[in-house]
């Protein structure tokens, strides 16, 4: 169990950037996903904590020591790959005890630190079965053995799961989420999967445009985003934006007002906001509901219907343009092209011009 800190990390490919200023203190024993789009950086980070890509600017400590310019065996880390390679002619013991046998760890330990990664992860009874004889969910299993066999101080984990197909890979989550609780380690997941990251990490480190853009609980991430980027990106279907002018409501509060004047209450005190040119309401879709016509804030107009069993989505177009998905009952006899009344009813966010979110003081 380590301490892993990342100190003002730079990296470009030839002439092009792609992470920039990366600073972030990770508590041994914690469990963090690297969240962000395909392409945003997330491995590239994750193979420079690894050692397996140069560190341009920035410092890595792992523990108390300073690890950017030791080689990857010389950091105790042991990281698992989206496309994880089992040797396909050694059986899984043999695939398992591989690395170990090359860092001439003794036999018996070895038979030992196989035997305990196989129970842990209940795969004892492939240890004499060849890869192509498992499943893909077994395999990834064995991949992870590798990995714990090392004893390392720091698990990496490269998209692990986006290769199964969707019933394994919710399994396969489940796995993961109590392999650590088995493993007393420090683990950084990368995913661009906003689920994956919800339900496994401690700590979500959101990322793109070569940056970090939040860093926070899964539920900070999600109530109180840092920016539109991070709104639409966790949350599904992706919090709506309506274009809105701010008056002062009750207690001082602001008020967004939708181009027909008709105005949404927020728990923002209007003094405590920044001069913007523009400003957008952000609405998740759980806090927008469907009322009958006449009754709710504004009449819209029912764009499409998606019946999820436990509840429906539906997809509104106001009058001004905007768009906006809310959420019904599962028995919603909401149709397409009808016209529906949009309640709020539930937390609403502010974005200034720039993108960036306004929330209340959080509560001390
Ligand atoms: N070895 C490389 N040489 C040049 N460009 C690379 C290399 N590896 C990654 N990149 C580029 O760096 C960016 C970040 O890639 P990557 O870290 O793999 O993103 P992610 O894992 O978030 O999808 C991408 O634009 C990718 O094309
Ligand atoms: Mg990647």
């Amino acid at each position: 169990m380590a301490r892993v800190r990342l100190d003002r990390l730079s990296k470009r490919f030839g002439a092009v950037p792609v992470l920039d200023d990366i600073s972030l203190d990770i508590a041994a024993g914690e469990f963090v996903a690297f969240l962000g789009p395909s392409g945003c950086g997330k491995s590239t980070l994750l193979r420079m904590i690894a050692g397996l890509e140069s560190v341009d600017a920035g410092q890595i400590h792992i523990g108390d020591r300073r690890v950017d310019q030791l080689p990857p065996g010389g950091r105790g880390v042991a990281m698992v790959f989206q496309h994880y390679a089992l040797y396909p002619h050694m059986t899984i013991f043999e695939n398992m005890a591989f690395g170990l046998r090359n860092a001439k760890v003794a036999k018996a330990e070895i038979e030992a630190r196989v035997a305990e990664a196989a129970r842990i992860l209940e795969i004892e009874r492939f240890l004499p079965s060849k890869p192509g004889q498992l499943s893909g969910g077994q395999r990834q299993r064995v991949a992870i053995g590798r990995a714990i066999v090392k004893k390392p101080d720091l698990f990496l984990f490269d998209e692990p799961l986006s290769n199964l197909d969707a019933a394994l890979r919710l399994r396969t989550r489940l796995e993961l989420a109590q392999l650590r609780r088995r493993l007393d380690a420090t683990m950084i997941l990368v995913t661009h999967d906003q689920v994956e990251a919800m339900t496994l990490a401690d700590r979500i480190v959101v990322m793109s445009d070569r940056r970090i853009q939040q860093i926070g609980t899964p539920m900070e991430i999600y109530a109180r985003p840092a920016n539109r980027f991070v709104a639409t990106f966790v949350g599904s279907p992706p919090m709506a934006f309506l274009d809105v002018t701010l008056n002062v409501g009750a207690d001082g509060l602001a008020r967004a007002a939708l181009a027909d004047g008709a105005g949404v209450q927020t728990a923002m005190p209007l003094a405590d906001l920044p001069s913007s040119p523009t400003w957008r309401l952000g609405v998740r879709p759980e806090a927008a509901k469907v009322v009958a016509p006449g009754t709710g804030l504004v009449d819209a107009k029912i764009a499409f219907v998606e019946r999820l069993g436990d509840r429906t989505l539906v997809h509104l177009r106001l009058a001004d343009g905007g768009a906006l998905t809310a959420e019904d009952a599962g028995t919603s006899r909401a149709a397409m092209d009808d016209i529906v009344g949009l309640a709020i009813d539930g937390p609403v966010h502010l974005f200034d011009a720039e993108d960036n979110a306004h929330h209340p003081r959080a509560p001390t």
